[in-house]
């Protein structure tokens, strides 16, 4: 093994931090030889059948390319779960295990019936809150067919029911059913200026559709999700946002203004604003 774990060294360093680097040769070592970080220091001089060298090989140099080890593998776990990912859809972030968490911890009595995810994605949310919450119909929206082939079979895969839908947010006109308990989205909130300062690895790689924002129009799918909201959800029913840290004043702002209540900003592990929770008025 030595010889493979040489070439992943070897290949990308200078590219990545070495912290990266060791999490890489993990994530590859466990995808495929089904090898712990104790396996790896115990299979040292262990020798790697060729076509599982090959196959290293091969990841090394898509990884040289900056592609995402989550595209590369195929998928990426999030709150325990692995969810498939790829081409045309979001990698799922940790901030957004710690917005999930967040509704599971403060809706666990509540025992919500109706939920909708809006911008769903991978359906990383709308899963984990149908496997949360037993008895809730759970619905995700989102824009691309690409993302939503990935929500579907993710869905499958975890044994979730969630009833999938195309849906644009920026022009879908509610009709009113006024029934859910939970609406959540975490939309695209990258502003275009911030693209300098990201990584090669999502800039080259994953959807801009699901990323960025115009910079004079930051918070359009906080509006247009915020507008749905409150036609849709039942009087008191809950609705939770992920934000772009530096928007979270702008954003209970803008909720402020549209008689939402109870507005709390949440700060995320890293101490920066990260998740807003908003409550409909009771008329
Ligand atoms: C930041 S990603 C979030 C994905 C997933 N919910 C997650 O947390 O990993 C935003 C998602 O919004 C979707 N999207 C972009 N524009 C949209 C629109 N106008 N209507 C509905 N969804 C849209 C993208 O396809 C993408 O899947």
């Amino acid at each position: 093994m030595q010889y493979s774990l040489d070439l992943i060294r070897t290949t990308l360093r200078g590219l990545y931090p070495p912290g990266e680097i060791s999490y890489f040769t993990r994530m590859i070592l466990e995808e495929l030889c089904g090898f712990t970080t104790v396996d790896i220091v115990l299979h040292k001089d262990t020798i790697l059948r060729d076509e599982i060298h090959k196959k290293i090989a091969s990841i090394v140099e898509r990884l040289s390319h900056y592609e995402p080890i989550q595209y590369i593998l195929g998928s990426a776990f999030f709150c325990g779960r692995r969810f498939a990912v790829g081409k045309g859809v979001l990698i799922p972030r940790p901030e957004t295990e710690e917005l999930v968490d967040c509704i599971i911890r403060h809706n666990r009595d509540v025992k919500p019936s109706y939920i909708a995810d809006y911008c769903t994605g991978s359906g990383c949310i709308a899963i984990t809150l149908a496997k949360s919450f037993d008895d809730a119909k759970v619905e995700g929206w989102d824009i691309s067919e690409a993302a939503l082939a990935f929500a579907c079979r993710n869905a499958r895969d975890n044994e979730a029911t969630v009833e999938w839908g195309i849906r644009d947010v920026l022009a879908y006109e509610p009709r009113g059913n006024c029934y859910y308990d939970i609406i959540v989205s975490n939309p695209p909130y990258v502003l275009e200026s911030e693209k300098a300062t990201m990584e090669r690895n999502v800039i080259d790689y994953e959807p801009h559709n699901a990323l960025f924002v115009p910079d004079e129009n930051p918070l359009l799918f906080y509006d247009a999700i915020a507008r749905i909201a409150r036609s849709e959800l039942r009087p008191g029913g809950k609705l939770y946002f992920e934000i772009n840290s530096r928007m979270g004043d702008a954003c209970c702002k803008l909720l402020q203004n549209k008689g939402w209540k109870e507005i709390v900003i949440y700060k995320d592990s890293s101490g920066l604003d990260r998740i807003i929770e908003a409550e409909k008025e009771i008329c």
